[in-house]
């Protein structure tokens, strides 16, 4: 790890970006993380020193890529105590949550069976499901939001029935910051035997994750979202469901024998996955994991908590008109998500931008939850450790600046 020079900020220190952009104000880390430097360093290693093909060469080299590879699966899976072979390197929360909808389907949905989602899923967690809806037969239905935004619990006891086959839901909301009630839900689910799939991407880079004791079949989160790098994810799943699930691809690796008249697959976790794997999304995963692991996580959800309740009070008291779509709370991470009734969220974001800060404006991949929010678009302020009050600071008087110039 690298020692800040006199006057940088020792955690803004750990990240690359920051030196190559100084000025830079990042406040959208719900859609990525920033990479700390033994990411980046972890990445750089095996590709100058590294590189070979995993699972495949009988030579030194991918001997000692596959060993560095199956480390970061061992060190991942101990990080949310799952065995390694529940471990399955997918591109992300949504190929996770697809590889679910399509190889759980196939085992265990049939005809009239339903599916219970919420109405503030990532289109991630809720297209998936219409897809499968159309190819087994089930239908959709959807828990939805109390006035405060949170979760209805007495909708979702009506909704999770003897009909109920899978129930999946997001552990954070990307778009409110909610830590949705998921022990609720799963001993809902569990009560009537139905399966319960977690998203997890934007619960990891807040909170410790712990899936025997959350007692979930299935938990998916991504590489980038947690400091680690693009287009690497995690399906965690229950072994003996994974064993009974068909394999979501086929090719290479995922077969045990092939003969022009059929396959046969191979073991867990190989079984989904096919091809040559993401390898160094891989070991900077497990790079990314080790950071999260040094960092005390009740502290950094803390932090993050303070500076959405800083930006919210402010907001409150010097931009009143300003509609705040959720109250803190203790089950909440810090996203503040706005809507001024005369700025539209892109302009706000462009002001920004020419001020250095990088806000997130759009549907945030949550079209049904604006529709309920009643608005198209919002703007997202998620901060995460590099953050400090200075930067709301910066935000509310880009703020400020943009009702200047689009207000007089
Ligand atoms: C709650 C949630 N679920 C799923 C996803 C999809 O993640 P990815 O695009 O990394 O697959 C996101 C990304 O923003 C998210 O916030």
């Amino acid at each position: 790890m690298s020692i800040a020079p006199e006057g940088v900020d020792p955690v803004k220190a750990l990240f690359p970006i920051f030196k190559s952009h100084p000025e830079l104000i990042y406040l959208d880390s719900n859609a990525t993380s920033q990479k700390p430097e033994i990411v980046v360093e972890a990445i750089d290693r095996y590709y100058r020193s590294e590189n070979a093909n995993v699972h495949r060469g009988i030579y030194q080299l991918s001997e000692n890529a596959t060993r560095t590879f199956e480390e970061s699966r061992i060190r991942i899976a101990k990080y949310i105590n799952a065995e390694t072979q529940e471990i399955i390197f997918t591109r992300g929360t949504t190929e996770a949550i697809n590889l679910v909808a399509n190889s759980a389907g196939q085992a265990f949905l049939r005809p009239g069976d339903e599916i219970v989602v919420t109405v503030a899923e990532h289109h991630s967690n809720i297209v998936p499901w219409q897809m499968a809806a159309e190819r087994f037969g089930v239908t959709v239905k959807y828990i939805p939001l109390r006035a405060d935004r949170r979760l209805d619990l007495d909708a979702a006891r009506t909704l999770i029935n003897s009909k109920t086959r899978i129930v999946s839901l997001a552990h954070v909301s990307n778009v409110l910051g909610v830590i949705h009630p998921i022990r609720d839900i799963i001993k809902m689910a569990k009560a009537v035997g139905a399966l319960t799939m977690i998203d997890g991407a934007q619960g990891l880079p807040h909170l410790p994750v712990d899936v025997k004791e959350l007692d979930c079949d299935f938990y998916a989160f991504s590489g980038h979202k947690v400091f680690g790098p693009t287009g690497i994810g995690v399906l965690y799943g229950r072994k003996t469901l994974l064993q009974a699930m068909p394999p979501y691809q086929g090719g290479g690796d995922m077969i045990e024998k092939v003969t022009l008249h059929g396959s046969t697959w191979n073991e867990l976790p190989s079984k989904f996955e096919a091809g040559t794997p993401h390898i160094e999304g891989v070991i900077g995963l497990g790079a990314a994991i080790d950071f999260l692991k040094s960092m005390p996580m009740d502290s950094l959800l803390n932090h993050d908590r303070h500076l959405g309740t800083y930006l919210t009070h402010r907001l409150k008291e010097e931009f009143p008109r300003v509609q705040i779509m959720v109250e803190p709370g203790d089950d909440w991470v810090g996203t503040v998500t706005m809507a001024h009734p005369n700025i539209h969220p892109h302009d706000l974001a462009a002001v920004c931008d020419g001020e250095n800060i990088a806000i997130r404006a759009g549907h945030h991949c949550a079209q049904p939850l604006m529709e309920i929010l009643g608005v198209t678009a919002t703007a997202r302020v998620s901060p995460s450790l590099y953050n400090d009050e200075s930067d709301i600071d910066a935000f509310l008087a880009a703020l400020r600046k943009a009702e200047k110039l689009f207000l007089s």
